[in-house]
């Protein structure tokens, strides 16, 4: 059985400050019942991190801390950049790798995916892997090609035992932040081609892999959303920046 995920990546929102709130606010949401049906993430921005986590450390919280971006190498003179330990250190436990901003506003390529991949299980934490095509790729049928080109690239030289434990997000980059969410039915088929790409890669461990759908998901959608057999959660952007929304996006049972 896969437990859901469900992620607010905060993007470039949120000091330190604000994040402490935020983090409170989503707790005092949320109760035990919750947190057995659901995993609950928060990815801050980097110069929130401590601060969540000390939030979460002194309040005995049981939402997990996730990392936007990483570099993969272990430290040296790359200026800038932020090294798998150091979030380790901080009691993160997911890292968001090749999401569609990194990959099409830095020029992320498929193999900086792969070795982030890497060096987050290297350092013990998750990779949420992020996949989708464009609406021009998708206009022009090749949604299946460029996603499942990015599941293998991203999976590369990794084992079966490792694909089984990560997430992989896939995220129609039309539907991100527009208001716009792909339909149930275009979400589950392509959470289903994600899952049935990974069996190709890795069999035993493609029923164990967590997939999420991101794409403007919020309280009005979610449901329809997590009903489909390979969606095991979200990736929340907007809807994660307000604790009572993303609590409700949490709570979609209710
Ligand atoms: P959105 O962002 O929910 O604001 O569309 C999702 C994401 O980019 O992960």
């Amino acid at each position: 059985m896969r437990k859901n995920l469900i992620a607010g990546n905060w993007k470039m929102n949120a000091t330190h400050l604000e994040t402490i709130q935020m983090v409170q606010k989503l707790s005092y949401r949320l109760d035990y019942a919750d947190y057995q049906r659901v995993d609950v993430v928060v990815c801050p921005p980097f110069t929130a991190l401590r601060s969540a986590q000390t939030v979460i450390e002194s309040d005995h919280l049981q939402i997990r801390l996730g990392a936007q971006n990483v570099y993969w190498e272990d430290k040296g003179a790359y200026t800038g950049e932020i090294a798998p330990g150091m979030l380790a250190k901080l009691s993160v436990s997911y890292v968001i790798v090749g999401h569609s901003e990194r990959r099409q506003l830095f020029g992320e390529t498929d193999a900086d995916v792969n070795r982030k991949v890497k060096a987050v299980l290297g350092a013990g934490m998750t990779p949420i892997l992020c996949v989708g095509e464009t609406e021009e790729e998708r206009e022009s049928g090749v949604t299946e090609a460029k996603v499942g080109g990015q599941v293998h690239a991203g999976l590369e030289g990794l084992t079966g035992e490792q694909i089984a434990g990560l997430v992989v997000a896939y995220e129609p980059i039309w539907a991100i932040g527009t208001g716009r969410t792909a339909s149930d039915d275009d979400a589950g088929a392509m959470a289903a081609f994600v899952r049935a790409t990974i069996a190709d890669i890795a069999d035993e461990a493609s029923e164990s892999t967590r997939i999420l759908y991101g794409g403007s998901m919020n309280p009005g959608n979610v449901a329809g959303l997590m009903a489909k057999r390979d969606i095991d959660g979200g990736l929340v952007g907007g809807a994660s920046l307000d604790p009572d929304t993303f609590a409700s996006v949490i709570r979609y049972w209710v």
